[in-house]
């Protein structure tokens, strides 16, 4: 680390963005900070001694200009169902890797759909969800899996004791719901399968300090998209904490 490589950052100016400029300032990166709004962006690049870039995903060449000279392109920029296909195909044109954070289903699966079978074909590197949801279960689940070659079932349980989203996060989930509708999805024999009915509920034994708690079956995360896309495991599935689901279903919850 500490290589002094450029690594762009999209949605540079955002709770997580921040995060990620900080992380990666910390191990000796030189971020370039790039997102749709050119003010907040040159607040930050004042703040952080840093270089701005603004693109929107809607200008390729803007975007071209954004990732010129990066080692890599971070996208912080959710909801990702409109900023993830333009910002791979502007890391595909750089030929430098892609990752995100999206924890949108649907934006998750659409990118390994539509961008897995390209990025090999290229050579290129295309990571979604590297984050908390997606990511952490993901890693977890592989060291796990040790030498093992298939599995039938991971379960990821959340121990979150509350949940209180940022804009981005609501906005990401409403425009989830929206693609969804009022299903709920899981992944079973291999396979998505949308459900109707409420999800179970049930009580989960989280080692000390939280001990059992109450949660949400099948409250699906991202890891449910990033595991069974690398790994032979038949049914993925996730748990959140009843109290961290309550938080994030209420509209009055504060960011
Ligand atoms: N997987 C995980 O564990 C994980 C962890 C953290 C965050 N996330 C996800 O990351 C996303 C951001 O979360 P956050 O907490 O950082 O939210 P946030 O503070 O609200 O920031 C969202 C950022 O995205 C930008 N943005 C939104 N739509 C855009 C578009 N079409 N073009 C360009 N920029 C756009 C916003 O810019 P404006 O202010 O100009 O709208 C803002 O900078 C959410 O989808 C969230 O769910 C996932």
């Amino acid at each position: 680390m500490g290589s002094g490589q450029t690594v762009a950052v999209f949605g540079a100016y955002g709770h997580t963005g921040r995060f990620v400029v900080a992380e990666l300032v910390e191990r000796g990166f030189v971020p370039v900070l790039s997102g749709r709004d050119a003010d907040q962006l040159k607040a930050l690049a004042h703040e952080r001694g840093l270089e701005a870039r603004a693109a929107t995903v809607h200008d390729p060449e803007a975007l071209e200009r954004a990732l010129a000279g990066a080692a890599a392109v971070i996208n912080c920029a959710g909801p990702f169902a409109s900023t993830a296909a333009p910002v791979i195909e502007a890391a595909l044109r750089a030929k430098v890797p892609y990752l995100d954070v999206a924890a949108e289903i649907e934006a998750n699966i659409d990118t390994f759909a539509h961008f897995a079978g390209r990025a090999r074909r290229e050579g290129a590197v295309i990571v979604p969800a590297m984050a908390f949801f997606g990511g952490l279960g993901d890693l977890l689940i592989t060291a796990a899996m040790g030498d093992w070659t298939e599995a039938d079932e991971a379960h990821i349980a959340y121990g979150l004791s509350s949940w209180h989203p940022t804009a981005g996060t609501r906005r990401s989930g409403a425009v989830s719901r929206e693609r969804r509708g009022e299903r709920r999805m899981r992944y079973v024999g291999g396979r998505w399968e949308y459900r109707a009915d409420a999800p179970p509920t049930m009580e989960w034994d989280f080692p000390a300090p939280m001990g059992p708690q109450p949660v949400i079956g099948e409250f699906t995360m991202a890891d449910v998209v990033t595991v069974p896309s690398h790994l032979p495991i038949s049914d993925v599935t996730t748990y959140m904490t009843a109290a961290a689901v309550r938080d994030i279903a209420a509209p009055d919850t504060p960011a």
